[in-house]
Parts: structure tokens; C-alpha cells; sequence
């Protein structure tokens, strides 16, 4: 088929990239002319595993190219799928006006029936809205659908997800677009859901709020674990083995972070709030993490009362591992707070990028963990890479100047810390005295 995808972004370009991966002819439009030039170079954009291989055997079969311009790729497609950006409001509500831009530019170019897909996390009502802004802008209902196909990949893992998902889910109204989003997605061999369209897009908030109140729920047990002398992980483990529950998202930490759960819990909140539905149980997943990405900051005026020109190093930057992206990473709540209270910080990231670095241009960034650590008086590891397992531990002992860890990620092993006498803090699995 041929496909435009409107979005370069996360969800824009991982779908542009499986759909031409599987031989359709894809073109993705994309404002930013820079990143249309580094795409169309075979230069990623994200860091995402195994996307340069992917994209560069794309632009050598010639199944996808980039481009800032709209009408001929609007014109020539059998499906456009509408990929920008949604970001929340202050109030909790989604910007929408990225997709209603997008409507009205592409409203000029449809005039042979076209199937229009949200695939940007958009509120409950949606497909709705664009509907009607299509038949506004004077296009003929004969030559449109509008379907609903929210996206559930993770990042780090997004391809990965693309091709071998759980679920995809089509929310339609005709069964022409059925029919085409069914042949478009079938060689994928992953099961389909088809529905109406608001169920659709409420499945999307669903899941996301819904794993944001898994982990917060097993952040809270993690809490008490420390209190009580319990161990989290075999609580978890305990949990997950019931098939009712399973095993995923129960790791505990500082919290969920990304461009997804916390703007899609305040999302279903404000859809919630629209409705007379509170959603208590979402309000307190959110309350919970907002005080879990700072526990680090807690715990260190419980220990020193004064942190003013206190050294600390944070171990990881971005909001999880595997990825360079930084949205709403607990790190950032950790820097703003450290920083009010006068700390000194050294940071340490393997993908550290320059937009923290300008955001922050106060800290101290290292390209080593180890030269991050020397003379600092505390270390708080934020993201879990799998790199910051291989601490070395008598390393830490040595030339900290206090060996003080708060290991915001288990990490590492109490009892190791315990044998150097270094000061250590987990989220569920001890801490020494
Ligand atoms: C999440 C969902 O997992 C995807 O299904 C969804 O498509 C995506 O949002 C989206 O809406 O676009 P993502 O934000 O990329 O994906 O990352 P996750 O791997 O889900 O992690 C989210 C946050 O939760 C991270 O900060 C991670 O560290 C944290 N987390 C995850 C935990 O603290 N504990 C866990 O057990 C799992």
C-alpha cells in the first residue's frame, strides 16, 4: 500500500519504518527540515535498537523516504496516519493542536477516499473531532475514514514491539476501513481487536494507566519492605507468579518517568474529571510517584540536614535505560531540588545528550563512572543501565569522599555494601544501619 505518516517522531517513524519494512511505500512528512535531511541520510534521529540497520536498508530499497511536504504524499496514499506529537497541557488536558494542524493541512490534498489514522495518543472523542473537522474543512465524507490505532510500544524496544506486540487495536466505524487496516496489518501476525473507536482510544489510556498503578503499587509495598526488614523482589516475585497478576512492570524504584505515563494518567484524569468519573486510583498512582522520584532528596537532608555544597553524583540521566530520551525523568525532579538546596552535581549517563546539558548547564557531566564518583559525598543511581551493576564497590570505598549510595534502581547488593561498610539505600531491599 502506500502510506504517509505524518510525525517523525517516536511513534512516526518506528511505524513508517514497519510499514516499509514489509515492502509497502512509505513516505513520512515531517516539519522539521533538519531531521527530513538526516533521515533521508540514513542518520537516526532516536536512539532506538537496531533502527540505523532498519533505516538504511529502507532507503536502499527505496520503500520509505522523508520530506517536509505534504501534498503528494497526502494525494498518492491509501492510508495517512496522523503521528505528532500530543503533549499535556498545564491542566492535565492534551494539546491537541499538532493534529488539528495536521487535519486542516491535509484536508487541502484528500480527493479520492483516503483512510485517515489517529495514532498520536489522543483524548476519548478523538475520531470524532476529526471527523468533523474534515467534513468542516469541506471534505467529502465519501472520501474519508477516520480510524483509531493507538500505539503500545515501549521505547528502547519499539521495532521490537512493532513487529512481535501483544495486541494492535483498530477502533473503525466502516467496514471498508476494516477491511483496509486488516490487510495492512495482517502480515504482522499479531492479534487484532476491532471496535468502535472511543473504546479503542480509552484501551490506550487504560493500559498506560494502568501499568503507571502497577508501579506505583509495588513502590509503595517496596516502601514498607524497607521498613518492616522485607525483601521486595521476592514479594514480587510471590505477586507475578500469580497468572492473574504476572510478572511484569513490579520493579521497584524512583519512579515511572517518559513522555507516556505521566502525561497519559493526567490524561485519563482530565478525560475522568470531563465526565464525573474521579479515577481516585489513577490520582494516587500519580501522587505516590510524584513523592517517589524525590525519595533520593529525602533521604539525603534525613542524613546531612544541609546539603549546600554538598557533592552529588547521579548515576543516569535518562528516564529509563536503553534509551537517550530524558522526558519527565525522575532525574530531573532530583536536579531541581538538589540544586535549591545549594548541592554541587557531577552526573554520570552512557547517552547523555545536549539537551540536558543545556538545560542544565550547572552540573558537572563526566564520561566515566568512575572519575563521576571521586571526592562526591553521595551517589544516586536514577536509571537502571546495566553498566552501573559493575560499581566497583572498593572503588567507591576508597575515593568517595563519604561512601554514601542511594540506589534508586537495586542495582547493587546490600551485602557487598554492608562488607565495605559503605552507607547504602535500596527501594525495598534494605538498607544498612
Ligand atoms: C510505555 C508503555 O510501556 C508502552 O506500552 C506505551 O506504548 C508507551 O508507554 C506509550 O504510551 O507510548 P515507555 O514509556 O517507552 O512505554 O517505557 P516503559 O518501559 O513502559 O517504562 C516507563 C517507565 O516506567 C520508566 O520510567 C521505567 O523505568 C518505569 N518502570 C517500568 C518501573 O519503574 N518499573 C517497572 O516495573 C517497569
Amino acid at each position: 500500500m502506500n502510506i504517509c505518516v505524518i510525525g517523525a517522531g517516536y511513534v512516526g517513524l518506528i511505524t513508517s519504518l514497519a510499514f516499509a519494512k514489509i515492502g509497502n511505500n512509505v513516505i513520512c512528512v515531517e516539519k522539521n527540515v533538519k531531521k527530513v535531511d538526516s533521515l533521508n541520510n540514513s542518520i537516526p534521529t532516536i536512539y532506538e535498537e537496531n533502527l540505523d540497520e532498519l533505516l538504511l536498508e529502507c532507503l536502499e530499497k527505496k520503500t520509505i523516504s522523508f520530506t517536509n511536504k505534504l501534498e503528494y504524499s497526502v494525494r498518492n496514499s491509501d492510508v495517512v496516519f496522523i503521528a505528532v506529537g500530543t503533549p499535556s497541557l498545564e491542566n492535565g488536558e492534551v494539546d491537541m493542536s499538532q493534529v488539528h494542524e495536521s487535519i486542516n493541512e491535509i484536508s487541502k490534498y484528500i480527493n479520492k477516499y483516503t483512510i485517515i489514522v489517529n495514532k498520536s495518543t489522543v483524548p476519548v472523542g478523538s475520531q470524532k473531532f476529526v471527523k468533523n473537522l474534515l467534513i468542516k474543512n469541506g471534505v467529502s465524507s465519501d472520501n474519508f475514514d477516520v480510524v483509531s490505532n493507538p500505539e503500545f510500544l515501549r521505547e528502547g524496544k519499539a521495532l521490537y514491539d512493532f513487529f512481535y506486540g501483544d495486541k494492535i487495536v483498530i477502533g473503525h466505524e466502516s467496514q471498508r476501513a476494516r477491511n483496509v487496516m486488516n490487510l495492512l496489518y495482517k502480515p504482522f501476525n499479531i492479534p487484532i481487536i476491532f471496535t468502535n473507536p472511543e473504546t479503542a482510544e480509552l484501551i490506550k489510556y487504560t493500559s498506560n494507566a494502568f501499568l503507571s498503578t502497577k508501579i506505583s503499587f509495588i513502590n509503595e509495598i517496596a516502601n514498607l519492605c524497607n521498613k518492616i526488614g522485607a525483601d521486595i523482589d521476592t514479594v514480587a516475585l510471590a505477586l507475578g507468579l500469580d497468572k492473574r497478576i504476572s510478572p511484569e512492570f513490579l520493579r521497584p524504584g524512583i519512579g515511572y518517568g517518559g513522555s507516556c505515563f505521566p502525561k497519559d494518567t493526567l490524561g485519563l484524569i482530565s478525560i475522568g474529571q470531563k465526565y464525573d468519573c474521579p479515577f481516585e486510583i489513577v490520582k494516587s498512582a500519580v501522587s505516590v510517584n510524584n513523592k517517589q522520584r524525590v525519595i533520593p532528596v529525602d533521604l539525603l537532608l534525613s542524613e546531612y540536614d544541609d546539603i549546600k555544597n554538598k557533592t552529588i553524583t547521579l548515576l543516569g540521566l535518562t528516564f529509563k535505560s536503553g534509551t537517550d530520551d530524558i522526558r519527565e525523568a525522575p532525574s530531573l525532579y532530583i536536579i531541581e531540588e538538589l540544586l535549591k538546596k545549594g548541592a554541587k552535581i557531577n552526573a554520570y549517563d552512557p547517552m547523555v545528550s545536549d539537551e540536558i546539558r543545556e538545560m542544565f548547564p550547572n552540573i558537572k557531566y563526566f564520561d566515566n563512572m568512575n572519575e563521576s564518583i571521586l571526592e562526591s559525598e553521595c551517589v544516586v543511581i536514577c536509571t537502571d543501565w546495566e553498566e552501573f551493576k559493575d560499581l566497583d564497590l572498593d572503588f567507591v570505598k576508597d575515593n568517595m569522599k563519604e561512601a554514601f549510595i542511594i540506589d534508586g534502581r537495586n542495582m547493587l547488593s546490600l551485602d557487598e555494601a554492608k562488607k565495605r561498610n559503605i552507607k547504602y539505600y535500596s527501594i525495598g531491599k534494605g538498607y544498612t544501619n
